[in-house]
This record gives structure tokens, sequence and C-alpha cells, in this order.
């Protein structure tokens, strides 16, 4: 098959080097000419293991290429996919379509044949119809139909979770446009992913559900978490204890400093407003989003508290900056609410990240940006573990605590054993344990 993808972004990207390998024919779009230059140079515009090697080698293959010419890149696909970013929307916290709906414009205006337009961006319900109404307006006589493909992809496991998915949607209320879906995912069909074929409409809600459910469940094992501290219960052992029961599962339960990344703090919102414009209210959700926007800064307040309560005049040194490892996207990510709390108590922050150090300069000021771990913590009053990048998990203790003023490690990912950290010397604090 031709497949054309709209956006050569974090989705796009990756999804258009996957269906390259399947064998399809895969041209990736973007308006960013530096970015389509990089790409055709085989240097990656993000950070995901295995990408590099995927894409060079479906190009090599010619089965993948790289352009700004979205017309040409349109024009003779069977399937064209708009994987262009849709941002909060500043202001109203609804998803910014703008790029959405001019991507399906200049689609109308390109496309010859019958065209399936798949939304593989994470769009409200109901944005299927408005594309359908756009390429209609400008192409009355197009052949085309519109399907909803939502993507569940993790940053850090991308290639993985699109060639071994849980299952494939296919929101389409078009059976020629189900058709062609179902060849482009064959391979993947032959690997047993269920594709589930539902109308548009739910499909579109299906993703939003999922990444709110989720976000639902991590919040859950956090607050929890907050009670096993106060009772004296450790809440890794209750997360196995209730995960292990198959009803709930034992996957998004590791308690932390609350979630981040591109799409659950954006698209619980994206659900609430939906909910509030159809008046069914999701009380849910909506205390899941509140609930994980004070437990960010309640994470630097805890790290204020292992410092003796004060902050001021103290130093503290910072693992860990993007919203989880193996990223270097620091989109909402804990470290920003954790450092500014730190900040505007006083204390002065110094912080390593394997690969985000770049992204962080940009959001977060006064801060002094280390070459490693033990730089980071040399002369530090407390060290905290914000992230779990596995270069953390066997730090050397001993010399950490030889190059700090004082012991006390704040390990907001549960990675030491608090019997192993405590034998260091160390004055530990964890999570719900
Ligand atoms: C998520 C969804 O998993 C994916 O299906 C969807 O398509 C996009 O959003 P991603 O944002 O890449 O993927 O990250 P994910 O691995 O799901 O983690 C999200 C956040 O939750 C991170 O901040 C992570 O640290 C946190 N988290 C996750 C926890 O705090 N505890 C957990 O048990 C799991």
């Amino acid at each position: 098959m031709r497949v054309t993808m709209i956006g050569s972004g974090y989705v796009g990207l990756v999804s258009g080097a996957c269906f390259a390998d399947f064998g399809h024919d895969v041209i990736c779009v973007d308006i960013d000419q530096r970015k389509i230059d990089a790409l055709n140079a085989n240097k990656m515009p993000i950070y995901e293991p295995g990408l590099a090697e995927l894409v060079d080698r479906n190009v090599k293959a010619s089965r993948l290429s790289f352009t700004t010419d979205l017309a040409a890149g349109v024009a003779d696909a069977d399937a064209v996919f708009i994987a262009v970013g849709t941002p909060s929307r500043r202001g109203d916290g609804h998803a910014d379509l703008s790029y959405v709906h001019a991507a399906a414009k200049q689609i109308g205006e390109s496309m010859k044949g019958y065209t399936v337009v798949v939304t593989k961006s994470t769009v409200p319900v109901g944005t299927g119809d408005e594309v359908e109404r756009i390429i209609r307006e400008v192409n009355p006589d197009g052949e085309f139909g519109v399907v909803s493909n939502p993507e569940f992809l993790r940053e850090g496991a991308a290639i993985e979770d699109f060639k071994r998915p849980d299952r494939i949607v296919v929101g389409s209320d078009d059976p020629r446009a189900t058709d062609v879906m179902e060849r482009i995912y064959r391979p993947l069909s032959l690997n047993k992913a269920p594709v589930m074929v539902t109308s548009r409409r739910t499909a579109e809600l299906i993703k939003y559900a999922g990444n709110a459910f989720l976000a639902t469940k991590i919040t859950f094992i956090n607050e929890i978490a907050d009670l096993c501290e106060k009772v004296g219960a450790n809440v890794q052992d209750v997360a196995r204890g209730i995960g292990l029961d198959n009803r709930i599962g034992s996957k998004f339960l590791h308690a932390g400093p609350g979630y981040g990344g591109s799409c659950f703090p954006k698209d619980t919102l994206a659900l609430l407003k939906t909910s509030h414009d159809y008046d069914a209210v999701q009380r849910i959700v909506e205390t899941v989003v509140a609930v994980n926007d004070s437990r960010k800064r309640a994470m630097g307040r805890k790290i204020i508290t292992a410092l003796g309560g004060e902050a001021r005049g103290k130093t503290v040194a910072v693992l860990g900056l993007t919203f989880k490892p193996n990223t270097d996207d620091m989109r909402d990510s804990p470290a920003i609410a954790v450092i500014q709390t730190l900040q505007d108590a006083g204390a002065t922050v110094k912080a390593y990240d394997p690969e985000g150090m770049e992204a962080a300069k940009a959001v977060l000021d006064n801060v002094e940006y280390c070459k490693g771990p033990y730089e980071a913590v040399a002369g530090t009053d407390a060290l905290a573990i914000v992230t779990e990048w596995d270069a953390f998990r066997a730090l050397d203790l001993d010399r950490v605590k030889g190059l700090m003023n004082a012991p006390v490690l704040v390990d907001l990912r549960n990675i030491y054993k608090p019997d192993e950290a405590k034998a260091a010397g160390f004055d530990y604090t964890s999570i719900g344990r």
C-alpha cells in the first residue's frame, strides 16, 4: 500500500517507519524543511530507541522517504495519515485543532482517486466529522473516507508498541475505508493483534477514555502511597497485592511524583472539555487532574521536609528531569514543579539528566546543569531522584555520600531499597514505604 504521513513528529515518524518496515511504500511529510533535511541525512529529530536504525534500513530499501511537498505526497496515496500536533490551546484547555484542520484542507486539495484520510493525532470526539466536512468543502467531487485510528505508543517503547500492540482500533463508518485499513494493518493482524472496528466517534473516545483510565490508575496508587506513609504500610506490596488480581492488573501501579508527558495531562484536560460541552461531566477525571497537579508541588515540599523544613541557603541535586526515562521530553514533567517549588523556597538546584538537559534549559531557569550524577551531587544538602533512568539505579552510594554536605536522599521513584540506603548512611525518604 502507498501510505503518506502528514507530520513527521513523534507519532508520524515512528508510525511511518514501522509501516515501511512492513513493506508499505511510505512518504513522511513535514512543513519544517530543517527537520526533513535532517531526516534525509538520517539525523533523528527526537530520541527514541531503535528509530535511527529502522529509518536507515527502510530509506536504503527505498520504502521510506521524507519531503516538505505535501501535494506530491498525497496525490498517489491509498491512505493519508494526519499525525500533526494537537497541543492544549492556551486559555481554555481545548485541544488545538488548527494543524489538523489545515492538513485536512491541503489533503482535500491534493488527493486523487479514492483516498482514506486517517486521523492518528489524538483528537476530540467529532473531529472526524469536521475533517470530512473540510475535505468535502474544498473537493466536492472527491472520493474519500475519513477514519479514526488512535495511536497507543509509549515514548521510549514506541517501536515495540507499534509492532506488538495490544489492539488496533479503527473507527470507520465506511466499509471501503475499513477494507483499506485492514490491508494496511494486515502484517500486524497476522501477528494476532486484534483489529477492532468501531464507529468513528467511538474510536475517538476510546483513546481519551484509555488515557484517562491509566492516569486514574496512577493517581489512585499515588494517593494510596500517601496513606501507606501515614499508616506504616508499603505501597509496592499493596500494588502487587492488588495488581495480581486479574481484574485490576499489575501495570501502571507504580507510585511516584505524578504523571507527566505529552499525553496524559493534555488528554485528560481535553476529555474534561468535551465532557463539559456535552453536559456529561467526568467528575472522576476532574479529580484525577486536580490531585495530580497538586502532587507535583507536594513532591518539592517533601524534599524540603527531608532538608529539615528549611530550604533557604541549601543546595539540592536533582537527578532525572524528563517526565520518564528513555526520552528527552520535558513536557509537563514533574521535575519542573519540583524544582520550581525548591527555588521558590530559596534553594539552589543542581541537576543532571542523560537526555533531557537541552529541553530542560528551555523551561527551567537558574539551574546549574552538570555533566553527570556525581558532579551534580557534589556539595549538596540533599539528593532527589525524580526520574528513574537506569543510570541512577546503581549509584556508588558511598561515593555520593562522600561528595555531599549531608547524606539526605529523597527517592521519588522508589529505585533504592530503604535498607540499603540506610545501611549506606543516608537519611532516606521514598514514596509510600
Ligand atoms: C502514554 C500512554 O501510555 C500511551 O498509550 C499514549 O498513546 C500516550 O501517552 P507516554 O506519555 O509516552 O504514553 O508515557 P507512559 O509510559 O504511559 O507514562 C506516562 C506518565 O505516567 C509518566 O510520567 C510516568 O512516569 C507516569 N507513570 C506511569 C507513573 O507514575 N506510574 C506508573 O505506574 C506508570
